[in-house]
Formats: C-alpha cells, sequence, structure tokens
C-alpha cells in the first residue's frame, strides 16, 4: 500500500463538489474545504471527548490532561482554519451564496453532537476525577477557545453578510450572539453546580 491509499486521498478529495457553477467554482470549493477541515477536527474532537468520558475510571490524571490537552489544540486549530475565510472573495461568495439556501452550518450534526456532549452532559461534571482543578481549568480553556472561534465566527458573519438573516433562516449575527451568551449560561451554571471558581 502506498501513501495516497493508506489515507484515502482520491476519496477525501472528491467530497469536495461546487454546485453553483463553473464561474463560482474556485471560491465555492475554497468555502466547502474551510467546512471540511472543521468538521474533520470536530470528529477528532467527539472521538476524544468521548474516550476521555469512557476512560474515566481507568486513565491516569496525566493521560486525562493530554487528551483535553488535544480538544484544546483541534479547537485552536478550528480558530485558525476559520481565518482562511479572509481570502475567500467576498463577490463570489454572495455569487453562489443563493444555491446554500436552506444549508447552514447551523445543521451540522457533528457540532451538535459537540454542543450536546460538552455542555449538556452535566452530570459527568459531578464525577470526581473531572471535579479535580487541572482538569477543570483545561475544560474551562475549551469553553474560552470554543467562545473565542464563536466570536471569530462572528466576524466573519458581518464581514460577509453584515444583518442579513442566514442561510438557516435566523437572524444570523443577532442570533449567533445569544447562542454565545448561551454557552455562556450552560457553562456557568455548571461551575456553579460544583461550587467552584476556577
Ligand atoms: C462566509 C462564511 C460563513 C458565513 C457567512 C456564515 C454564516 C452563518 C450564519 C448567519 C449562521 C446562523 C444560522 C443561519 O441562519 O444560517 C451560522 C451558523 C453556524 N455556522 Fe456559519 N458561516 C460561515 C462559515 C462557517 C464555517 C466555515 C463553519 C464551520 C463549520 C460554520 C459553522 C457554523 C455553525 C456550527 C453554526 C451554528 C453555531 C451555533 O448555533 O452555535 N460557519 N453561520
Amino acid at each position: 500500500m502506498i501513501y495516497d491509499d493508506y489515507i484515502a486521498l482520491q476519496k477525501l478529495l472528491d467530497c469536495n463538489k461546487p454546485r453553483a457553477g463553473v464561474k463560482y467554482a474556485l471560491e465555492e470549493s475554497f468555502f466547502i474545504r474551510i467546512h471540511h477541515i472543521h468538521e474533520i477536527n470536530f470528529a477528532q474532537i467527539l472521538l476524544d471527548l468521548k474516550s476521555f468520558d469512557a476512560k474515566l475510571i481507568t486513565s491516569t490524571l496525566q493521560q486525562k490532561i493530554d487528551q483535553l490537552h488535544r480538544i484544546l489544540a483541534c479547537w485552536k486549530l478550528n480558530i485558525n482554519t476559520l481565518k482562511l475565510l479572509e481570502f475567500l472573495d467576498k463577490e463570489a461568495f454572495l455569487g453562489f451564496r443563493p444555491s446554500l439556501m436552506g444549508i447552514s452550518g447551523m445543521q451540522s450534526s457533528q457540532y451538535l453532537l459537540w454542543v450536546e456532549l460538552f455542555y449538556k452532559t452535566a452530570d459527568r461534571y459531578n464525577h470526581q476525577a473531572i471535579n479535580h482543578p487541572g482538569i477543570l481549568s483545561i475544560f474551562q480553556s475549551i469553553h474560552a477557545s470554543h467562545n473565542d472561534w464563536l466570536v471569530a465566527h462572528e466576524e466573519v458573519i458581518l464581514h460577509f453578510i453584515q444583518n442579513d438573516h442566514g442561510t438557516g433562516d435566523t437572524e444570523g449575527l443577532r442570533y449567533m450572539h445569544e447562542q454565545r451568551n448561551h454557552y455562556d449560561t450552560l457553562w456557568n451554571e455548571i461551575l456553579t453546580g460544583l461550587n467552584k471558581v476556577i
């Protein structure tokens, strides 16, 4: 077996299918690729988060810390990946955007699962192995990185569509701001539940 086969390169590259026609194909393919990079990161984050939970009892403190640092690193990569959008041609984006109606990042199943696992599985934060200052401070950093990504995403929205509605038919910028506040509330509820100040 050679490298290209090992990583199923052709299959990976074949997943990029611009839909708005040849005029916008280069920019739309760049736009799709930025989403693909995010989704690959989301997949790794979910695997690590699930594995972290599964090995809660058996792993050492250092193994837990290493695993959480990897999740944190993937979120930082997401922030940098989003910055690639600075190099997406705005006029071309507005040109192919009508073909995206009904399609929105808010439907990302992996992102929704991330929110579910990270913020809504509050029970696990009561577990002794998580309720440890070293572990909790990395959880705090992961929440902060997710928040930084959301701030960067709001800047992207402002640059490309200003106060327009999203393709997912929300109020766009205002909706995203509310989402960010919502995750802050969920995180603060977790901390209050633990009665801890980090
Ligand atoms: C030009 C680039 C982008 C624009 C203009 C944009 C715009 C928007 C808007 C307006 C929303 C609100 C929902 C809606 O009505 O559609 C949204 C949500 C979302 N977008 Fe983007 N987006 C862009 C790029 C990205 C990228 C690269 C990702 C990577 C996966 C992404 C992931 C998401 C997610 C996950 C949400 C839901 C967030 C939440 O509810 O917490 N977006 N986007």
